[in-house]
């Protein structure tokens, strides 16, 4: 067992795109092992869903993120899911810092929309090589040369197109693969793909003639020598550093390109890359385990209140028993009944490999952001918030429930539902938020998880910003500023602004301090 056998990946799309459906015949073909959702007591679980994942199901949103693992051909994939709603991006951002690539999934009729392109962004700060689903080529799309100059003019990559679609929606004939040369048919009344495969020598071959329309051999011809003219060679060094994307064509819905794109993860993508420390770094092979939290979902159950970390595995091999010390507090924890998410059945496996994810479950003491090793001497960076978009006053209903309220804030912070900062004057907190949708989720899990009431009032602010800079100077601002400032749960200094303008203004007046858009932890 190695971590070279290990490709953690997840998929980036706008809503609608296709990910739901591509990840579930993703699973299918895998032939699944089991969905992380479903890990934990499962009945007792169903019938204490509280109220925000009651918003998940009205809303056919999916709030949390999950892990889905699934081999083939002695490789273990591990898809990280990632929230699909626009609202609710930080978390998103979070799973994709534990993610070594990713597929991003474009609507063959849309292009790049909003949300891919946010996305994107966030794969690009940290070099997460991109493979490329163009979805829904049984349904009429745009041109395809459009589409690819569009993905290489919006997001400033490479393409590679990978394979080639014969037609699109009522003139879609199939996919022809300019890897293996094999053209992929539909078959039967729904179009569907079922396993009808022409090998060919190439798009000359004279058997093509034979199983396409002539318009539709003409197309492919045409199109298919001019892409290859067009556009450069499959480059694995270019691709596995960000700066090409190899474009794969299908239909997730009707199961084409699937199993392509499978076969080109495990033959492309990278294994578990060396994760960024405090001066460095760490590198899978190190023998020490080490790790870091991106994720804490509270348990479902309102009455426990566990939760589990998600800990993405960096080096050394796991073992379940085994000590390891977080970040945050300095106390070793004994890891002794780990959640692995690759183990064939629901039994709780004993060990686990850079790249594989390990759910542990814990009473409030893991945040997103800690690093967990044996040593306790290493900080994993990178793990960003972001500069909340909303703010709002928390204002109790009932007063007399602060202690509450702030313990509430608290463990909603650290699982990166909100953020929440303690202005030094006044007693009314702050609560920020990147999409509206939180909002929500936050009101609904304080009655449900706290039994604390509160309303939200607007704040008289519109964003935050991380100080940065020498100590003496963040004091100086601080006393000018009292009314502006802020405390984040870590204690470190936030300036409350009323606008964009106020920043920028504020920058200008002190250029020596850094009013940060993002902390990383
Ligand atoms: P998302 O997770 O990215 O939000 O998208 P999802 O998979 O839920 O797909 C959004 C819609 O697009 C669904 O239709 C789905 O069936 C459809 N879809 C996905 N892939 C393909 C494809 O390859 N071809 C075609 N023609 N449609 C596709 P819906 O009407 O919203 O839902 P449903 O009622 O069909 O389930």
């Amino acid at each position: 067992m190695n971590a070279q056998n290990r490709r953690t990946f997840a998929i980036i799309s706008h809503p609608d795109a296709g990910k739901t459906t591509l990840t579930e015949k993703l699973l299918l073909q895998g032939g699944a092992i089991h969905l992380a959702g479903e890990v934990k007591a499962r009945g007792q679980a169903r019938r204490a869903r509280s109220d925000w994942m009651k918003i998940e199901q009205q809303r056919g949103i999916s709030v949390t993120s999950s892990v889905m693992t699934f081999e083939r051909g002695g490789i273990t994939f591990n898809l990280l899911d990632t929230p699909g709603h626009e609202d609710f991006s930080e978390d998103t951002y979070r799973t994709l810092t534990a993610v070594d690539s990713a597929i991003m999934v474009i609507d063959a009729a849309k292009g790049i929309e909003p949300q891919t392109r946010k996305l994107f962004e966030v794969c690009r700060l940290r070099n997460v090589p991109i493979i490329t689903f163009v979805n829904k080529v049984d349904r009429e799309g745009r041109d395809t040369f459009e589409l690819l100059d569009e993905v290489a003019d919006m997001l400033a990559l490479d393409i590679c197109p990978m394979s080639w679609p014969v037609g699109m929606g009522g003139e879609f004939e199939g996919i022809f693969d300019f890897v293996t040369g094999n053209l992929m048919q539909p078959t039967g009344g729904s179009k569907a793909f079922e396993g009808k495969i022409i090998a060919t020598g190439g798009i000359d071959d004279d058997i093509l003639a034979e199983n396409l329309s002539e318009r539709g051999l003409s197309k492919l011809r045409e199109e298919g020598g001019l892409a290859k003219e067009a556009y450069p060679d499959f480059d694995l060094a270019a691709y596995q550093n960000g700066d090409l994307t190899p474009v794969f064509f299908g239909s997730a819905l009707k199961e084409f390109g699937i199993v392509e794109m499978i076969d080109a993860i495990a033959a492309h993508a990278p294994p578990p890359r060396p994760q960024p420390i405090e001066g460095g770094f760490i590198d899978p092979s190190d023998s020490e385990v080490t790790g870091f939290i991106f994720k804490v979902q509270a348990n479902m159950d309102p009455n426990h209140r566990d939760r589990i970390a998600f800990m993405r595995l960096c080096s050394g091999t796991f073992k379940r028993g085994m000590k390891l010390t977080p970040s945050g507090h300095g106390k070793p924890v004994a890891i002794h009944s780990p959640i692995l998410f690759f183990a064939q059945d629901r039994e709780i496996a004993d060990t686990a490999q850079p790249g594989d994810i390990i759910g542990i479950p814990n009473h409030g003491t893991l945040r997103v952001g800690d690093t967990l090793s044996e040593k306790n001497n290493r900080q994993f960076i990178g793990l960003p918030n972001f500069a909340p978009e909303i703010l709002r006053r928390v204002v109790l209903k009932d007063p007399t429930k602060t202690k509450q309220l702030r313990k509430a804030l608290d463990d909603l912070s650290e699982e990166g539902v909100i953020q929440v900062f303690y202005p030094e004057i006044g007693s009314q907190w702050v609560i920020g938020v990147v999409g509206q949708l939180q909002l929500e989720v936050l009101i609904s899990r304080l009655e449900a998880e706290y039994k604390v009431e509160a309303v939200l009032e607007p704040a008289p602010f519109d964003t935050a910003r991380w100080l940065k800079g020498a100590e003496a100077k963040i004091e100086n601002f601080a006393s000018l500023n009292r009314a502006n400032m802020a405390k984040d749960r870590d204690g470190d200094a936030v300036f409350l602004a009323r606008s964009s303008w106020d920043v920028g203004y504020q920058q200008e007046k002190n250029p020596d301090l850094i009013f940060g858009a993002t902390k990383e932890r």
